[in-house]
């Protein structure tokens, strides 16, 4: 039968051999001095029991730590009210969306603190997916060095360079072309046969840039690249960046979520001596797209990067505190609601599902590594076991076994992936990635950020694998 989603879907898996790990997963509560406890809690409580209450008179109250502006309305009423509208929600004020500004708040204060950085602090904003966080970390690395930039334009810089490894998203090169920087001015680095940046290599190209008389601004280490599934190592990549006084990004678009996850969270050790960090929870975490978080460490950033003060939204003179309009520091004006579900996810699941939620999705990558490692008819793209669920491999056919590795046999191998993925597409029976890397030919990647799938659901893609390449 076809196997259930095994890439990001969150549909059960219909094996009842295992059970799902989340139906056990329902959080403590907290203790009611949290500030995030407080606020989450209550727009729950009251959402289901109050949900016509009267009008309140405006004040402050004190949520937590938290100085927040009380809504004149009840929370469960802005609550639901903002539900309802959420599909067309803007976001650019306080007073439009209340609750979902306090949410967004209160949700990014909690992941900065598990990044690392001290209280919580700093800033941050949801945005339209990792590509597009990675491009404000490259903006306020700008606006901070270069701030006149933001008046006058490029002409106002010298020639500034940015890196990011050869095993790097594409959108810090996109984010360089959009910007101005030029393609050219995005320098690429090495990386080890694992795919992680070589600190040396960063710290020559730095070198070599300023003898050339290039300005070095901003540097990206990935947390879990996408097609390997590596991290760069963090500390060394920051102890460059505090020698040469460069921002340091952290792409955690894939690998943030293992920061959930007390065992697998220190594969991004140092992360808390980042500038700035990109944090999909709708990748790993399993959240519905789009969901993505620019954190920066330095609060007011993304405020004096991006704001443009427009008249008929952001009037200095309202009658609560206008700190609560983010709307400014968006390159957006209206913007979509992000937060809501997430938030919800978060409070249903809590922090110990979501750290079972990735516990799970890298043992069953693990299940297929050891499985396939020894296999006869499979080799491993590169050794040892992979960091994240990302397991990059070939499958190689009997007609393909014997032959000498050469030019070949390289170009058979290429076409092999793409002809398995595509039976498997005209069955329907079940999909996987494949691509080709630097000089590697196409390979599979298989990568599983959906805790239902089981051991069951990986038997079955093998199986569908060599009953389709068996004849090639
Ligand atoms: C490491 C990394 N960064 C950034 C992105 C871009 O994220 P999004 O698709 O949310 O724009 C991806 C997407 O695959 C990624 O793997």
């Amino acid at each position: 039968g076809a196997s259930p989603g095994l890439m990001a879907s969150s549909a059960p898996s219909s094996s009842a051999a295992e059970m799902d790990p989340n139906t056990a997963n329902l959080r403590q509560p907290a203790t009611t001095g949290d500030a995030w406890y407080g606020v989450a809690h209550g727009c729950t409580r009251k959402l289901g029991m109050k949900i016509c209450g009267k009008f309140q008179p405006t004040s402050y109250q004190s949520v937590g730590s938290l100085n927040v502006p009380k809504p004149k309305a009840p929370l469960s009423m802005l609550l639901l009210l903002s539900a309802i509208k959420s599909c067309r929600l803007l976001m650019f004020t306080y007073e439009i969306a209340p609750v979902f500004v306090l949410m967004e708040q209160l949700t990014l204060k909690k992941m900065r603190e598990i990044i690392g950085w001290p209280n919580g602090d700093g800033d941050g904003l949801f945005s339209p997916g990792g590509a597009i966080s990675n491009m404000y970390s490259v903006m306020v690395a700008r606006y901070k060095y270069f701030p006149e930039v933001k008046t006058k334009g490029m002409s106002a810089a010298p020639r500034l360079v940015l890196f990011t490894s050869e095993h790097s998203h594409y959108s810090i090169k996109k984010a360089g072309a959009v910007l101005g920087f030029g393609k050219e001015n995005v320098i690429l680095l090495k990386t080890d046969e694992r795919g992680r940046v070589i600190p040396a290599d960063l710290e020559a190209k730095v070198t070599d840039a300023k003898q050339k008389g290039y300005v070095p601004l901003f540097v990206n280490a990935t947390a879990g690249t996408t097609v390997y599934g590596a991290f760069d190592p963090i500390n060394d990549i920051a102890d460059i960046c505090e020698k040469y006084n460069l921002w340091l990004h952290v792409d955690g678009a894939w690998g943030g979520g293992l920061l959930m996850s007390r065992k697998h969270r220190h594969k991004l050790s140092g992360i808390e001596r980042a500038n700035s960090v990109t944090w999909n929870p709708h990748k790993m975490m399993g959240v519905p797209l789009q969901c993505s978080a620019i954190l920066v460490r330095e609060k007011g950033i993304l405020q004096g990067c991006n704001s443009m003060c427009a008249g008929y939204l952001f009037q200095p003179d309202k009658q609560y505190d206008v700190n609560y309009d983010t709307g400014d520091k968006a390159i957006q004006c209206g913007r979509h609601v992000d937060i809501f579900k997430f938030w919800l996810m978060w409070k249903a699941k809590g922090t110990i599902g979501f750290e079972q939620h990735i516990d799970r999705c890298l043992e069953i990558s693990e299940y297929l590594y050891n499985k396939i490692k020894n296999r006869e008819g499979y080799e491993m793209v590169f050794e040892g076991q992979p960091q994240h669920s990302n397991v990059c491999f070939w499958y190689i056919p009997p007609s393909l076994r014997g032959m000498p590795d050469g030019d070949e046999r390289r170009e058979k191998l290429h076409r092999v992936a793409p002809k398995i993925k595509a039976m498997m597409m005209e069955c329907g029976t079940t999909m996987v990635g494949y691509q080709p890397q630097g000089d590697k030919v196409n390979f599979f990647r298989m990568v599983v950020s959906n805790h239902a799938v089981t051991k069951s659901d990986i038997d079955f893609l093998i199986d569908e694998i060599e009953r389709l390449g068996h004849d090639l």
